[in-house]
C-alpha cells in the first residue's frame, strides 16, 4: 500500500482497508447530521463498542467480533471502547479501557491511547475513564443511537457511561441518519464487498471442486471456511453456514445447532450452501445450489433452470429507481410461469399471484440489504412499509433502488412438505395444483441461487463470481473449465 496513513492489513493475500474508510464515513455522517431536521449546533456522536463477554458461566471468552455501527464509524476492532465525534468539525476521539497491568501476561502488551490514535487515524484517544473530562457539558447534546433493526426487532444499544445523566442526550436523529448512509456505500466500501465476494466466490467453487457424494455436510463447511481464512484472512463467516443436502435444501436456514450440516451427502442428492466470508466486519452472502455428483437430474435441471431464469431476470431488471417489491413479484412470476412449464402446476398465472401462489414456494423474501450486517441496515426507513402479504412480508426492504446500494438477489424454489400441505387444503391455491407432477418432486428440497449486487447509475455490478447455468456448473465440477 503506497499510502503513507494507516491501514488494517492481513497481509500480502489479503486487502488492505485504509482507516481513511472510517475518516470518510464520520465526514458523510456528520454532513447528513448538521442538515437533519432537529440538528443542534455543537452536537457530539456517542457511540459505545461491542462488549466483551465470558461463554455462559465459564471464563471462556468467545472470539470478539465488533458492533456494526462502531464498526462502520471508527473501525476499531477491540472491544469495550468508546467512540465520539464532534458533528460541527468532525474531530473524532476514542476511548479505550484500561486495562490492569496483569492482563499483560495473557494479552501481551497493553498499548496506551496514543498507540491506538495511530492504528486508527483518529483526532485523539484516551483512557475511558477520562470521558467525562473530555466530553464538555456545556455543548450541545450528546447524540445517542437508538432505534429497531426491521429484520430483527432488536434496538440498538445507546450508549451508556456513569456520569451520562448530567449530560443533553438527544436519541431521536443519529439512528436514521446513520442508517441512510451505511445503506449508500463508499467506493471503498464498495472495494470491500468485491473482495468479500472474490474470496467466497473461490471458496465456493473450491468445494463444487471437491464434493463427492459420501462426505458430510459439514466437511463441505469445513473446506469453505478454511479457504475463506487461508486465502483471504477471513476469520469470520458472515453467517451460520447453511450446508444443506437432499431434501435439507428446503429447511431455509438449515445448519443451526439443531440441524449442523451433519448429513452424509448422497449420490442423486441436490445440495444447498449459503455460505459467505466476513473480512473487516464486510459480509458475502452467497447461495450455489448444484447436483452432488457434478451431474443434474431431468427434474434437478428443470427446477434450477426455473430460479436461474428468476435470478438472471431480476439481475436485468434492477437500476436506481426500480421497487424491490416488484422485483420479489417479478422473481414470484416467472417461478409460477416456469411451474405451469414443468407441469406442476395449472391455470392462470395472474391468478396464481393474486393468492400469492408464489409464496408457497419462496416464502423468503427476494432479498436484503448487504454491507457490514449480512441483512444490513435500512430496510425500511419511515416512509417504507413492510407489505404485509405472505412471501413479501418477509422481504428486509420494499425500497425503491439506488445507486450505491449494495444488496442480495436470491430467488429460490422450495417444495416445504408443510407450506405445501396448507397450500393443498387452501380452496383458493389447491385448484391450481397438478398433485401428480407434484409428488414426483416432494423430497426434493429446494434451489436457491443467491448473488451480491451493487446497484450502478444505469443496473447492477454483480459481485459474486461463480459457475452460474447447466453446463457451467457441470463443465466447473467435472474440472474441465479452468476459469470463470
Ligand atoms: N444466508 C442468509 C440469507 O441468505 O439471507
Ligand atoms: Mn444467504
Ligand atoms: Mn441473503
Amino acid at each position: 500500500m503506497a499510502e503513507n496513513r494507516p491501514v488494517f492489513s492481513r497481509g500480502n493475500l489479503t486487502l488492505d482497508v485504509p482507516m481513511r474508510m472510517f475518516e470518510e464515513n464520520r465526514t458523510r455522517l456528520c454532513e447528513a447530521l448538521r442538515t437533519a431536521e432537529g440538528y443542534q449546533p455543537g452536537s457530539v456522536v456517542v457511540l459505545q463498542g461491542g462488549e466483551s463477554e465470558m461463554r455462559h458461566s465459564s471464563d471462556h471468552e468467545p472470539l470478539f467480533r465488533q458492533e456494526s455501527f462502531f464498526h462502520w464509524v471508527f473501525g476499531i476492532t477491540e472491544p469495550d471502547c468508546y467512540g465520539a465525534v464532534d458533528v460541527d468539525t468532525g474531530r473524532s476521539m476514542i476511548f479505550m479501557p484500561r486495562l490492569p497491568e496483569s492482563y499483560s501476561v495473557y494479552m501481551g502488551a497493553l498499548n496506551p491511547p496514543e498507540y491506538f490514535k495511530k492504528k486508527y487515524g483518529v483526532d485523539d484517544a484516551y483512557y475511558f475513564d477520562e470521558i467525562g473530562d473530555v466530553l464538555k457539558k456545556d455543548k450541545g447534546p450528546l447524540l445517542l443511537l437508538h432505534g429497531l433493526n426491521t429484520d430483527s426487532g432488536n434496538y440498538a444499544k445507546e450508549a451508556a457511561f456513569d456520569g451520562i445523566s448530567e449530560y443533553k442526550t438527544d436519541n431521536k436523529i443519529l439512528h436514521p441518519a446513520i442508517c441512510e448512509c451505511r445503506v449508500l456505500k463508499s467506493d471503498l466500501e464498495i472495494e470491500m464487498l468485491r473482495y468479500t465476494n472474490k474470496i467466497s466466490s473461490e471458496a465456493h467453487k473450491e468445494l463444487m471442486r471437491q464434493i463427492k457424494p459420501g462426505m458430510y455436510e459439514y466437511q463441505c463447511e469445513s473446506i469453505f471456511q478454511h479457504y475463506c481464512y487461508y486465502n483471504g484472512g477471513m476469520r469470520h463467516v458472515s453467517y451460520t453456514c447453511i450446508g444443506a443436502s437432499g431434501s435439507n435444501c428446503s429447511i431455509l436456514h438449515y445448519g443451526h445447532a439443531g440441524a449442523p450440516n451433519d448429513k452424509p451427502i448422497r449420490d442423486g442428492d441436490m445440495c444447498l450452501f449459503d455460505m459467505g466470508g466476513e473480512y473487516y466486519c464486510y459480509a458475502s452472502d452467497i447461495t450455489c445450489s448444484f447436483p452432488a455428483n457434478g451431474k443434474f437430474t431431468h427434474e434437478q435441471k428443470l427446477i434450477y433452470n426455473a430460479v436461474l431464469k428468476s435470478s438472471r431476470a431480476v439481475l436485468a431488471a434492477c437500476k436506481p429507481g426500480v421497487n424491490y417489491a416488484d422485483m420479489h413479484r417479478l422473481a414470484d412470476r416467472i417461478h409460477l410461469t416456469e411451474l405451469v412449464n414443468i407441469g406442476i402446476l395449472k391455470g392462470d398465472v395472474d391468478e396464481m399471484m393474486k393468492v400469492r401462489l408464489g409464496a408457497v414456494f419462496m416464502p423468503h423474501g427476494l432479498g436484503h440489504m448487504m454491507g457490514i450486517d449480512t441483512h444490513d441496515v435500512g430496510g425500511y426507513p419511515e416512509g417504507v412499509s413492510r407489505i404485509m402479504e405472505p412471501g413479501l412480508k418477509n422481504l428486509r426492504t420494499a425500497r425503491d433502488l439506488k445507486a450505491r446500494m449494495c444488496l442480495t438477489v436470491e430467488p429460490g424454489i422450495y417444495f416445504i412438505d408443510t407450506v405445501l400441505e396448507a397450500a393443498l387444503k387452501d380452496p383458493a391455491q389447491s385448484e391450481f395444483f397438478v398433485e401428480s407432477e407434484l409428488a414426483k418432486y416432494r423430497g426434493f428440497g429446494g434451489v436457491r441461487i443467491e448473488d451480491d449486487v451493487m446497484i450502478t447509475e444505469d443496473g447492477v455490478e454483480l459481485l459474486t463470481d461463480v459457475p452460474r447455468t447447466v453446463d457451467d456448473i457441470e463443465a466447473w465440477m467435472a474440472g474441465s473449465a479452468s476459469a470463470q
